[in-house]
């Protein structure tokens, strides 16, 4: 498809999932506003609208909890009842913590990564790099700076009382990669208690069950909300009681480069040395935190299992984490460069495009079809992309673009892709897809300084 087309397409499914001022992340799947979804959709909506792309991040964080957590969900109030599970009923008590947000739409309890103060930055870039809308990019920064420094501020302390540099994950689902083999040993850990009966709602929108997450792994889904919900939603009683407690590398690593947007938001807008004193601090405890998980035999970073007391090992996307955060070490960046290209990822020969899949097809847990365990992510690619040409690696990062439109050529912004036969699966008319696409397309010189 010529690209005009494409980039039409994509706009498109953006506007047709536009729900009046938030969007959302799929047409049947995924009726509501979800946080990180949110972030890419505000970086795509960006290059349509700058008023649209700042109401996107705007009204996501009106739900903010007053702990600084921006919940992982901000559901409907006009979806129904029949079309998600687990939906507002289902979190309905998580209203009633002293810590959730006054507003009238429900939450969830949990949040997901980090990636709002990047696309918040970016709507300004985009702003002046096309000449239109820059007073009020600049004007929606100053008013939503507050917001973003207490949601990282809540990820720097709720999340991580260890003073790690790293966050804690209550549930797979805040990893934004639900069923990765990145959870698995952590997750076989966890026994599965007393809990009301469910029904799954996600299969009805999905023709083939292998491409959503298995019976077993959606019962300790829903077992470790149930314990999230019996703990009041508190996060020191949530960090006390859940079997499932993990350092997640790749939102540690998005929320390292969200500081680095967040300290250039803070310079725009004029806040106190002392805020900024503060994200410095946070950004090197990050990388700090990051080198600490470094595998040098997989060459991978890893996630840690509090609970277990040991790293979880499994070669996923998540491994990149120290590229996506950015490192100071050339040598590994040398080593992630090397595993990148390498047959366990985008090195692979029997790849339809050499982009690297959710999780390596070495892993013995691969599958090529299902959800994180091995299809190819739009939105990863976006990232690693945008990593590369933060690390100078402008060469890397052009072919990995080309790969990855090439990808989304036939115009159906699928959630994720069969790694080597190319077919979307999941849900079609993905609005993160989309505006990775429309970044992807409409002003690649953005973020590609020389
Ligand atoms: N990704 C999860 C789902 O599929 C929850 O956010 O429902």
């Amino acid at each position: 498809m010529e690209v005009g087309e494409l980039a039409a397409r994509a706009a498109a499914v953006l506007r047709k999932n536009d729900m009046g001022g938030w969007t959302r992340a799929a047409p049947n799947l995924y009726p509501h506003q979800w946080s990180w979804d949110s972030a890419f959709i505000a970086i795509g909506l960006a290059h349509l609208d700058v008023g649209r792309a700042a109401a996107e991040i705007r009204s996501l964080l009106d739900h903010q909890w007053k702990t600084g957590k921006v919940p992982h969900i901000v559901f409907n109030p006009d979806a129904p009842p029949e079309s998600y599970f687990p939906g507002p009923e289902h979190w309905a008590s998580a209203a009633d913590s002293p810590d959730a947000p006054s507003s009238p739409a429900r939450t969830s309890g949990l949040c997901q990564p980090p990636a709002h103060a990047i696309a918040v930055r970016r709507i300004l870039e985009v702003a002046e790099k096309r000449g239109e809308g820059v007073a009020e990019a600049r004007e929606f920064l100053r008013e939503i700076y507050p917001k973003l420094l207490a949601w990282h501020r809540y990820l720097a302390t709720a999340r991580d009382p260890e003073g790690s540099g790293l966050v804690t994950i209550f549930h797979p689902w805040e990893s934004g990669t639900d069923n990765s083999p990145r959870w698995s040993a952590a997750l076989e850990r966890v026994e599965v208690g007393e809990m009301p009966d469910y029904a799954r709602l996600d299969l009805n929108y999905v023709p083939d069950p292998s491409e959503r997450p298995t019976g077993p792994e959606y019962d300790r889904f829903i077992w470790l909300v149930e314990v999230i919900k019996r703990n009041g939603c508190n996060d020191a009683a949530t960090y006390d009681a859940s079997p499932f407690l993990v350092k997640d590398v790749l939102a540690s690593a998005i929320l390292v480069r969200a500081n680095e947007a967040l300290l250039e938001i803070a310079e725009v807008t004029g806040a106190p040395d002392g805020d900024r004193a503060t994200i410095r601090a946070w950004i090197e405890r990050g990388r700090a935190g990051l080198d600490e998980r470094w595998d040098p035999r997989l060459k991978l970073c890893l996630d840690y299992d509090l609970r277990a007391g040991e790293p979880l090992r499994a070669r996923t996307i998540a491994g990149f984490a120290p590229l996506i955060s950015g490192t100071e070490r050339p040598e590994r960046l040398r080593a992630l460069l090397d595993a990148l290209d390498s047959r366990a990822f985008a090195g692979h020969p029997n790849l339809r495009w050499p982009l690297p899949p959710s999780t390596s097809p070495e892993e013995p847990e691969f599958h090529p079809r299902s959800y994180w365990r091995g299809p190819t992510w739009p939105v990863m690619n976006w990232l690693l992309w945008w990593s590369l040409i933060e690390a100078g690696e402008k060469e890397r990062a052009v072919r990995l673009k080309s790969q990855g439109l090439a990808q989304l050529s036939d115009g159906r912004f699928g959630e994720y892709y069969e790694p080597f036969t190319g077919e979307p699966l999941g849900s079609d008319g993905q609005s993160w897809t989309a505006a990775v696409a429309l970044d992807w397309l409409a002003n690649e010189e953005v973020s590609e300084k020389p």
